[in-house]
């Protein structure tokens, strides 16, 4: 069944087979995950990871996520080690995405990891894209579906946004339940959080009872994807801001500010995961109704706020 979006499909079996016949082809698809929605295409295909590049319009030494149903289908191209084991029982599917040593014989496209020996991979928990992996006999490479350095999309129609006609299938699965992208752990050496998420460092300190390095408060990326403008709504954005200033969008946290146009709560008892489920869809909201600037309160560097600090620090960032 269509929606009213000629490219935006609700979820049933025949459109799962029609989506799995269009992977198979070399088509991208996208899809809902749990964090945002994604860019799908076969992962071990030349062809489907160049689209991907190109119709984000993202940097080709930016390495792409490949997802997989299970251990036991990454397990091929990968290899995987004792923290990722302790880590996969406890949080996958779910999300959180691993830097493992690509193994020599995998059939992932070098492209998609930006032909580096290393690869980021993730078992996404919504059951929709757990039910298509499910079915397919290679992975899907499957970054954000927006273009690049652009705000993510958490349902169907914020990726019509970003790609109208250019993406020939789009499923619906409602709205992206956590919100934001997933937490990336580098598993190589030393454990390193490399972009937090609602896994934050204190969860995963708990499974592998070991120092996580955190890589949150300065902007200095070493992942070579960590590019430091991104998620960005396109209008300036100030952070840690004391008081509104009667035009720009004012977010904030809590119910201070009720009843008036201006003002965004990202959640109303100050929940942090609420908060960021809310992050994207709010700054999407406030584009579209025209603000110029949006001006944010100071959000508490703790749990979920970690991310949400980093992912506003880079939306409000000008390089
Ligand atoms: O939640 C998510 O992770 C979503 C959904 C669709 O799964 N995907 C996503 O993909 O956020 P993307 O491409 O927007 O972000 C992937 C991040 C980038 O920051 C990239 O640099 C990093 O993962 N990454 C990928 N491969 C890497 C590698 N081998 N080493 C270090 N960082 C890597
Ligand atoms: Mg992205």
């Amino acid at each position: 069944m269509k929606n009213s979006y000629s490219n935006i499909f609700t979820f049933t079996e025949k459109i799962l087979n029609k989506t799995i016949k269009v992977l198979k082809k070399g088509v991208l698809v996208s899809i809902p995950t749990e964090t945002v929605y994604g860019l799908a295409g076969n992962a071990y295909s030349k062809s489907s990871v160049k689209k991907i590049f190109k119709l984000k319009g993202r940097p080709k030494f930016n390495p792409l996520i490949v997802h997989y149903y299970d251990v036991v289908q990454a397990s091929k191209d990968v290899i995987i080690n004792d923290n990722f084991i302790k880590l996969y029982k406890k949080f996958s599917p779910g999300p959180i995405t691993f830097i493992l040593k690509k193994k020599k014989y995998s059939k992932i496209h070098p492209l998609a990891s930006a032909k580096l020996e290393t690869v980021a991979i993730r078992f996404p928990k919504h059951k929709i894209a757990r039910s298509i992996l499910k079915r397919i006999n290679f992975p899907l490479a499957m970054p954000s579906a927006n273009i690049s350095s652009n705000v993510s999309p958490v349902c169907a129609q914020d990726v019509f946004e970003e790609f109208k006609q250019k993406i020939k299938m789009i499923i619906d699965g409602g709205k992206s339940k956590v919100g934001i992208e997933s937490t990336v752990i580098d598993l190589i050496n030393k454990p390193k959080i490399l972009r937090p998420g609602i896994i934050d460092c204190s969860k995963i300190k708990k499974i592998l009872k070991s120092k996580i390095k955190q890589k949150a408060n300065n902007i200095k990326f070493r992942s070579p994807g960590m590019l430091k403008k991104h998620y960005s709504p396109g209008i300036p954005i100030l952070i840690n801001q004391k008081k509104p200033d009667g035009t720009s969008a004012f977010i904030y946290l809590g119910k201070k500010y009720k009843n008036n146009k201006n003002f965004f709560s990202l959640s109303k008892n100050s929940n942090l995961s609420e908060a960021a489920a809310n992050l994207y869809k709010t700054f999407r909201f406030i584009k579209k109704k025209g603000f110029k600037k949006i001006l944010i309160t100071k959000i508490p560097f703790k749990g979920p706020g970690i991310a949400i600090n980093d992912r506003i620090k880079r939306a409000a960032s000008n390089k």
